[in-house]
């Protein structure tokens, strides 16, 4: 075997031959704070992650078993780019209980979320094409479409999520690809659109001729009131819809499904086919099975209820713990809220301070897509610790915030 020396005359100057577009490309800072916060003596919530103690997973065994057992030659073999017929005849009916009257046909499955997104910039972003989302705004979204180098025009947010009368001056002046939504339990907000901003919305859109994208990973996990209608429902014609089974089953599955008008999935469909061909077979027909033996409706119940406790501990733990000027959303649902503290703190400087004390969140500005707000923000996840773990660390946050206000005169 042939070993290259890394010396200067052997090496490869490869930087001179990566693409433009790759100079927009960056690291997920969230991915790169995992790292840390993934050491056993961190309280991190900083992740997007689930509760790993309460995955289905004998369930999800006894579903391999089955269909190895039953339908190997299926389960093993290539399949088709839309995806499993029978997951997508279950994600229609159950998208149909909230008004999304969109057939199998209709829908694409997707190796996540996340790869609905790249496909989406793959089909409607040129270089330099403005796109408009919320700020702050889902990282996973900005960095997905900062590779087919789109430029983004933002709105601000409230307690109520996207400021949607702030968005028709924008659209009259420039030409946007598309509005980027995140109707329910917004990550990284925690906000819930109401009903008459998704309708005010679906009105402009009508007006200027413009397509939504509407991601709703976090929908079906609300705590309280009741389920809002989809922008699909009220915009069929030029909604593209983005749900998966990361946070309702498990994210490792990597499972979720792009639903839209019949033309666009065709486009979405030629996209994937060069992405990857499909999404694991083997994986599709596992969240079938649970989804058709109504192990997931059970098990989505089951969740709801531990991520409403551990809300409740954190919203507690907050009010009780937090040094005075702070304040955060009360999220009615999801994996998130979002916490501010006084300005004069810095949460990119102070995360260096709350790592001393072992504990990681996501610092706000960096689900600014310029990087220019959610300085004295965090987000917080909620679902991922335990109780005793969720107070620990707001505690520690808490003694960290004081010490640097004090510090600060
Ligand atoms: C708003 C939003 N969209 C998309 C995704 C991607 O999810 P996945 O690719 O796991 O389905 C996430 C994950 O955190 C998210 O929060």
């Amino acid at each position: 075997m042939t070993v290259y020396a890394n010396s200067a005359e052997s090496s490869l100057n490869w930087e001179r031959l990566l693409a433009h577009r790759t100079q927009n490309m960056q690291s997920s800072a969230i991915r790169e704070l995992l790292k840390i916060t993934q050491l056993p003596d961190v309280i991190s919530f900083a992740g997007g992650l689930p509760a790993p103690e309460l995955f289905p997973v004998r369930e999800i065994e006894e579903a391999c078993h089955y269909l190895l057992r039953e339908e190997p030659m299926q389960a093993l073999q290539y399949s088709t780019t839309e995806g499993n017929r029978p997951l997508r005849e279950f994600l229609a009916e159950s998208m149909a209980r909230y008004g999304i009257q969109h057939g199998p046909d209709n829908i694409q499955i997707t190796t996540g979320s996340q790869q609905a997104l790249d496909l989406i910039g793959k089909v409607f972003i040129d270089p330099g094409a403005l796109i408009i989302t919320a700020r702050p705004t889902y990282l996973g979204a900005i960095q997905a479409w900062r590779a087919y180098e789109a430029r983004f025009l933002t709105v601000p947010l409230d307690d109520d999520g996207m400021q949607v009368d702030h968005l028709e001056p924008i659209v009259k002046k420039e030409a946007p690809r598309f509005i980027y939504v995140l109707p329910n339990f917004h990550n990284p907000a925690g906000t819930t659109l109401p009903e008459d901003r998704r309708r005010y919305l679906v009105d402009l859109a009508r007006k200027h001729d413009l397509l939504i994208i509407e991601d709703d990973p976090y929908g079906a996990l609300r705590f309280e009131g009741e389920d809002i209608i989809p922008i699909a429902a009220l915009a069929p014609e030029r909604t593209i819809y983005l749900g998966t089974f990361s946070k309702t089953l498990a994210p490792g599955l990597r499972i979720g499904w792009i639903v839209g008008p019949a033309e666009i999935i065709g486009r979405l469909v030629q996209a994937k086919q060069g992405a990857d061909l499909h999404s694991s077979t083997f994986d599709q027909m596992i969240a079938n099975d649970i989804a058709q033996r109504g192990i997931l409706r059970v098990h989505i119940r089951k969740i709801r209820q531990v991520y409403s406790e551990r809300r409740q501990v954190m919203l507690d733990s907050l009010e009780e713990l937090w040094p005075n000027g702070c304040s955060w959303t009360r999220p009615q649902g999801g994996l998130f809220l979002w916490a501010r503290v006084p300005e004069q703190i810095n949460t990119v400087d102070f995360m260096k301070t709350a790592l001393e004390k072992k504990v990681a969140y996501v610092p706000g500005s960096n689900f600014f897509p310029h990087g220019d707000g959610g300085f004295n923000a965090m987000r917080l996840n909620f679902s991922n610790a335990q109780p005793d773990m969720i107070v620990e660390g707001i505690r520690r946050l808490g003694q960290a915030l004081r010490e640097e206000l004090a510090n600060r005169g």
